[in-house]
């Protein structure tokens, strides 16, 4: 099969030097895992931190690709659940552990270490797979699982966002916040965005948000005042960094925000006397449970939610998709193709 593979990890303004596409043997299966046949996977920023070796314990070489949609094309002896053919998608978590409210020191994310979906084939343990929801198609699917479960536990499980919300999302264009964006806009909330661009903000508020700021503004947290009129109730936030504090500044009264990333690293300085005197809840968020996958499943297929796709390259152009997401061009997920 067909792989992309990442042989070293480095420069971010050189992918070419750390990926390239081989043929590899797919992976031979076990009698509870599939064989599924990748038609489309999507990019998630985790693939491009692997490739510039931000995290520790890197396996190389690897396959990265948490989010992958396709068939099953082989099943083991003990896989009853599935036929060939089954149009699937993957909970890219495993050793999740027994607790509901954090994942086990074993946790891992599909795509390194273990081999991930950007090839043509995937091996997976068949109790991570799942049928999709029948109104999406296959690159509507592959954007799903592990962005849509980060914003769906981020907003239904730690902010318990209720529609009487004012809800700020930060950086709308991310994949994980698109999915914030269309999930908070179901739930009836008022949805407020900030984006670095203008263009971006004017698309999040034709899919239904209130308004926008744009963050390279200095005067950035005075327009988001004005916008929300002094009242945010929910913050979901995957960029941290020097913004953070103006978050706090502006949250109403018991308010949450849920960090479940850090783009631009440590928050700067908080303010605590705001924290406890607003009473605020300051939530950490990684991706989600089964439960929480499946729920996410049965809220997309209730509400016909169709993901935000920026663009979808063949695979052999990864290059570019990659550089897209660097350089935070997209409007939601970026996918890549595989031949069917
Ligand atoms: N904890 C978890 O389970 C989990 C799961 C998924 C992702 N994450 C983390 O969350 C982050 C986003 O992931 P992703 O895959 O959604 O990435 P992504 O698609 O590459 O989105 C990143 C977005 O960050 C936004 N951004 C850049 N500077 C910003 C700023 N100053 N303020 C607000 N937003 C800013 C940009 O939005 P605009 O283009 O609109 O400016 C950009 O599109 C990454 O750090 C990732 O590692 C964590």
């Amino acid at each position: 099969m067909q792989a992309i593979v990442l042989h070293q990890t480095g420069n971010k303004n050189n992918y070419a030097d750390l990926f390239s596409i081989k043929e590899v043997p797919a992976p031979g299966i076990s009698d509870d895992e599939v064989l599924i046949k990748i038609f489309n996977a999507s990019l998630n920023h985790r693939d491009l931190w692997i490739a510039e070796g931000a995290y520790s314990k890197i396996k190389l070489p690897v396959i990265l690709g948490s989010d992958g949609a396709g068939i099953i094309y082989e099943k083991g002896k003990n896989v009853n659940n599935f036929s060939t053919g089954d149009k699937v998608i993957i909970y890219p978590c495993s050793n999740w552990g027994s607790n509901e409210n954090f994942q086990n020191r074993n946790f891992e994310i599909l795509g390194m270490p273990a081999d991930g979906a950007f090839a043509e084939y995937l091996k997976v343990h068949s109790s991570a797979v799942f049928k999709f929801p029948e109104h999406l198609d296959f690159i509507q699917a592959s954007a799903f699982p592990l962005a849509g479960l980060t914003a769906y536990r981020s907003l239904f499980v730690k902010a318990e966002i209720k529609n009487t919300d004012n809800v700020l999302i930060t950086g709308t264009g991310g994949g994980v916040a698109s999915f914030a964006l269309m999930f908070a806009l179901i739930a009836g909330a008022k949805v407020f965005v900030t984006s670095g661009s203008d263009d971006k903000i004017k698309k999040a508020v034709s899919l239904g948000a209130e308004g926008g700021v744009n963050y390279k503004s200095a005067d950035w947290i005075n327009e988001l005042k004005d916008i929300t009129e002094n009242k945010i109730d929910i913050v979901i936030d995957g960029s941290g960094g020097k913004y953070f504090s103006g978050y706090v500044d502006l949250c109403s009264y018991g308010a949450r925000i849920v960090s479940y990333g850090a783009t631009l690293g440590a928050a700067g300085k908080l303010d605590l006397h705001k924290v406890y005197w607003k009473q605020l809840k300051i939530l950490g968020s990684t991706m989600g449970t089964v439960s929480d996958f499946i729920n996410m499943l049965e809220f997309a297929d209730t509400n016909k939610s169709i993901p935000i796709i920026d663009k979808v390259f063949p695979f052999k152009e990864y290059l570019k998709a990659f550089d897209r997401m660097k350089d935070s061009e997209q409007f939601g997920k970026i996918v890549l193709e595989f031949a069917k």
